[in-house]
């Protein structure tokens, strides 16, 4: 009989949106006439610019003919949507980028779990606590860790906490460590850093030859001026970062998928015997092994976000989302509940009223108010007694979840 990988029985639980997923459905069948308001797993509710619903029309038709039919593409992705995005998006920032060093792919889920395939398993990694469950739950999934202890920590895992007291940024490590991830806008705090907390990351990660994977799905929704969108407008990143960076949020392409992987040509790791190896390169070679490119209709939609009317549109997608953070943010302080982020990225991270624990406001939450969200401590045991709102719902419903919770929680 062929052996399963035990790692993944090492996990704790399942997922955590499809577990949420699971309770709310069970809350629906019980109470027929509630009306849910979903705030839960960050899914955009408004439609794709028309701009860049065209396009992705368009690129649909040009498959239906025999002269504008697009086959196998670059696994890489097209070289006309990662200098779109190089040009667009990057230049702005100061950062130079060449299109060899840009991976566009099916989305930064995906990325952000298959980059491990081309680190080896004893590099020792730190993790956020709370943290995106995916970074967590990979390397598990490889074999890079132990078993977990009573609260959650995996062991051979360096966790990183992001609390009150560090304002959300947290310490360098005290230990030497190979590989560090870090989310800003924060998932799932939303909070950002500084150019100035960050450099602090890029100084440690080359002086320790250590690499930061980098991701910055939210970067679209920064705000306040003078915070980074990416890790490269950090001095001597190129010589230490990975950034990921997805359409999903930014553009509504949770359903569509597309993201990329920027893997600079001057990053470096070492072979067993000690040589200097180019990540990029077997980044190459894993995605023209692995993957046969995004499809040709979604890259197409995807340049056509960089269009000066498909970033106007987008935009204004990206500022209702934002406007629904403060309308969250504002309701959360007035009935006097302590909240963090929704300034620059789409969630509020609030401190559970009364002292409750994360799944106990859930449950509270859902059965008296009917609102949805995501417990803290599902994205760490840093996370417990925070609850996480997503930004994302549509403005009427997000009113009236605010609402509910004044109502409920309000003096
Ligand atoms: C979230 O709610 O944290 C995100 O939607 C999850 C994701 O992007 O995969």
């Amino acid at each position: 009989m062929a052996r399963i990988n035990d790692n993944y029985l090492k996990l704790k639980a399942g997922y955590l949106f499809p577990e949420i997923g699971r309770r709310v459905k069970a809350f629906a069948a019980a109470n027929p006439g509630a009306q849910i308001i979903r705030l839960g797993i960050g899914d955009v509710t408004r439609p794709l610019a028309p701009a860049v619903l065209k396009a992705f029309h368009d690129a649909v038709d040009d498959l239906g003919t025999s002269d504008r039919f697009a086959g196998y593409g670059p696994e890489q992705g097209y070289d006309w949507l990662s200098q779109v995005i190089i040009d667009k998006s990057y230049k702005p920032l100061g950062v130079e980028l060449k299109a060899s060093e840009m991976f566009i792919s099916d989305g930064s889920k995906c990325d952000c779990a298959n980059i491990l395939d081309i680190f080896a398993l004893d590099n020792v990694v730190a993790i956020g606590d709370p943290v995106y469950p995916v970074y967590n739950d990979t390397n598990v999934m490889v074999g890079r860790t132990g078993e977990a202890d009573a609260k959650g920590y995996y062991k051979g895992i360096v966790y990183m906490p992001f609390t009150e007291e560090n304002n959300f940024v947290p310490d360098l490590p005290k230990e030497k460590v190979d590989i560090i991830y870090l989310c800003f806008p924060n998932n799932p705090t939303g909070t950002v850093a500084s150019k100035d907390e960050l450099k602090k990351w890029v100084d440690y990660a080359n002086a320790n030859d250590a690499i930061i994977f980098f991701d910055a799905a939210y970067e679209a929704f920064i705000t306040t001026p003078g915070i980074p969108h990416s890790i490269y407008e950090i001095e001597g990143a190129k010589k230490c970062a990975i950034e990921f960076r997805s359409f999903s949020k930014t553009a509504g392409f949770t359903g569509v998928r597309c993201g990329l992987v920027v893997v600079p040509e001057e990053l470096m790791g070492t072979t067993a015997s000690g040589e200097k190896y180019s990540f990029n390169k077997l980044w190459n070679r894993r995605t023209t092994t692995k993957f046969n490119g995004a499809s040709y209709p979604v890259q197409k939609a995807a340049a056509a976000v960089y269009s000066d009317e498909g970033w106007k549109q987008t935009k204004e997608i990206i500022d209702y989302y934002m406007d629904n953070a403060r309308i969250i943010r504002e309701g959360l302080k007035a009935a006097g509940i302590t909240c963090y982020g929704g300034v620059d990225a789409p969630y509020i991270w609030l401190k559970t009223p009364e002292g409750l624990s994360s799944w106990d406001f859930f449950d509270k939450l859902l059965s008296e108010c009917h609102v949805v969200g995501t417990p803290g401590s599902g994205f760490g045991p840093s996370g417990e007694g925070y609850f996480r709102l997503s930004a994302f719902g549509d403005k009427e419903k997000v009113v009236e979840a605010v609402e509910r919770i004044k109502k409920k929680w309000g003096k």
